[in-house]
Parts: structure tokens; sequence; C-alpha cells
């Protein structure tokens, strides 16, 4: 497996690639790589012969007072893992390569940046659109994969490639999940086993949430109400929002009356944890 730092040599690359006619799947991430990352290359090894999986922590999309120094990074372990999968290159950017000096154009969409988590992260969307932006601009994938568990990321990077006309498939991936039902992130390593324990009442929450759909619960509030008994009973677990919203607009829905977003936000001991499950009628 080859490894990129920098933009015009990716941009190479994946030129000679499209010159041959060869499809280019690529995955976004910000390394730290775990099971969810694996099946998302997984999945584009299956959508195309070329993977691409970006390794880049990237500034813009981290607001003051969050993890950005922090956030863990471990280039040689994450090509290891990746030399295991169906990646053909892994193009990991410095940050002066990404964002040259005197940088100052962002994208946004608007307001469904700025709902669910958009309102506790202002900024944050916007930097994730912009470097995903960016990274298909030098890459030029024709399919690239991003988590369901990041919902509204993937809404939003929806809503971008159709309002910007770009020319790449955007295929989305199930949650990877512990076995206690925690979906698995990079994050879940700065919980203590006590904090690991509460944070279980997100998917618990969720799959309570499901259950009462599944018996024939239409009306939003009821089923916040229930499931935020489940997340309100431990006290370590502070609940930023527990929502039921339209999966393409995110606005609240009353009533579900076709598909619905069912998304939870908590901070764990101090780590911000995200989980949600999408509802059909008709399923
Ligand atoms: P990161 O948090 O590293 O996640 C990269 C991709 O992995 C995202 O598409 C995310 O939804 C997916 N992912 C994370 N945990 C998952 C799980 N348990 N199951 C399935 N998929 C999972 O998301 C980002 O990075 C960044 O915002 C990025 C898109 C790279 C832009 O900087």
């Amino acid at each position: 497996m080859r490894v990129v730092r920098n933009v015009a040599e990716m941009r190479a690359l994946a030129s000679e690639r499209r010159r041959r006619g060869q499809a280019i799947g690529f995955v976004p991430t910000m390394g730290c790589l775990h099971e969810g990352h694996l099946s998302l290359v997984r999945l584009a090894g299956t959508r195309a012969p070329w993977v691409v999986v970006s390794i880049f922590v990237n500034p813009t999309q981290f607001g003051l007072g969050e993890d950005f120094e922090i956030y863990p990074r471990d280039l040689d372990r994450d090509c290891q893992l990746l030399e295991a999968e169906e990646c053909d290159l892994a193009f990991a950017p410095t940050i002066p390569e990404m964002y040259t000096e005197g940088h100052r154009t962002s994208v946004s969409v608007g307001e469904l940046s700025e709902k669910l988590c958009g309102r506790s992260r202002p900024g944050h969307f916007d930097g994730v659109t912009t470097v995903v932006l960016k990274l298909f601009n030098i890459i030029q994938p024709d399919v690239a994969v991003f988590g369901e568990k990041d919902a509204q990321q993937l809404v939003i990077i929806r809503r971008m490639v159709e309002d910007l006309n770009l020319a790449v498939e955007i295929v989305g991936a199930p949650t990877v999940r512990d076995p206690d039902g925690l979906a698995v992130s990079s994050r879940n390593r700065d919980l203590s086993p006590e904090a690991r324990e509460h944070a279980t009442c997100l998917f618990r929450a969720l799959r309570r949430g499901e259950e009462l759909f599944k018996a024939g619960e239409r009306q939003a509030d009821r089923m916040i109400g229930e499931m935020r008994l489940i997340v309100d009973a431990k006290p370590a677990v502070e609940t930023d929002y527990v929502s039921v919203v339209d999966p393409v607009t995110l606005e609240d829905l009353d009533t579900i009356r076709g598909e619905a977003l069912v998304a939870i936000a908590a901070r764990v001991g101090g780590t911000r944890l995200i989980d949600n499950v999408r509802l059909s009628i008709g399923e």
C-alpha cells in the first residue's frame, strides 16, 4: 500500500487511474482507525477497484476547547490496519498541504449544519464540508463511503453533493457496534470502564424507541419521553439531545409518517458520544 503525504502527488496518481478508466473509491477518515472505519474500506472495495483512504485530523472542524490537540494520531498503526484491507493508497497530508498560507474559502450547507450537533458545535460542519470538498477535488472519487453513525454528517454531505453537482456517488455504511451495543468510536478509548457501562444507555434508549415504533407508536414526543427515561436514569450521562427528525431536512417531526431518524447525543464522563437509528414505515 502506498502512503502519500502531499496533494500534488495524490492528484497525479488519481488522474493516472482515471485516465486508465479505473473507478476510484474513497473513504475519508481522521485516523485512529477501528472496525467502523475498516467496514467502510471493505464496502468501498466492493464498489471500486482502487481504494483511497484519507487520514487527516482536520483542524477546521474542531471548535475552541474541543479535542483537536489531544485527538489520537498513530499513522504507522493505521497503515498497518489498512495494509490488511482492500486499501491501495493512504493519503495522509500535512496541515500546511491542506490549508495553504492565507486560505479563506469555506463551504457551508446552511441551516442543516445548525441543527442537532450543530447547535453545540458551531462551525463544525462547515469544517467538515470544506475538507471533504477539498478531498473530493484532489482525489476525484467515483464513490465515497461515509458511516451512518455520523448521520447528520452523511445528510449534509449528500446535500452538498447534490447542491454543487459533484460527480461522486455517496454510499452510507451501517454502524458497527461492540457486543454491548455501544457504537465503535475513536472517542470510546477516553471512557473509563464505568463511563463505558453508562454509555450503553444511548443504544438502549434507541432500541426502546425502535421497539415503540414497531409496536405502532408514531408520536415523536412520546417516544422521546420514553427514551429520555433511560438516559436520564444515569446521572453520569449529560444528554445534549434526543430527537426524532426528518432524515433529509433534519426538521423535528411531531408524527412519523414515512421515514425518521432518531438521534441522540450525550456527554459521558467528559466524552461526547452520538448514536442514531433509522425508522421506516413499511419495513
Ligand atoms: P472519523 O470520525 O474518523 O470517521 C470517518 C468515517 O468513519 C465517517 O464516515 C464515520 O461516520 C465512520 N464511522 C465512525 N465510526 C463508525 C462506526 N462505528 N460504524 C460505521 N462507520 C463509522 O467523520 C470523520 O472522521 C470526519 O468528519 C471526516 C469525514 C473524515 C472529515 O474530516
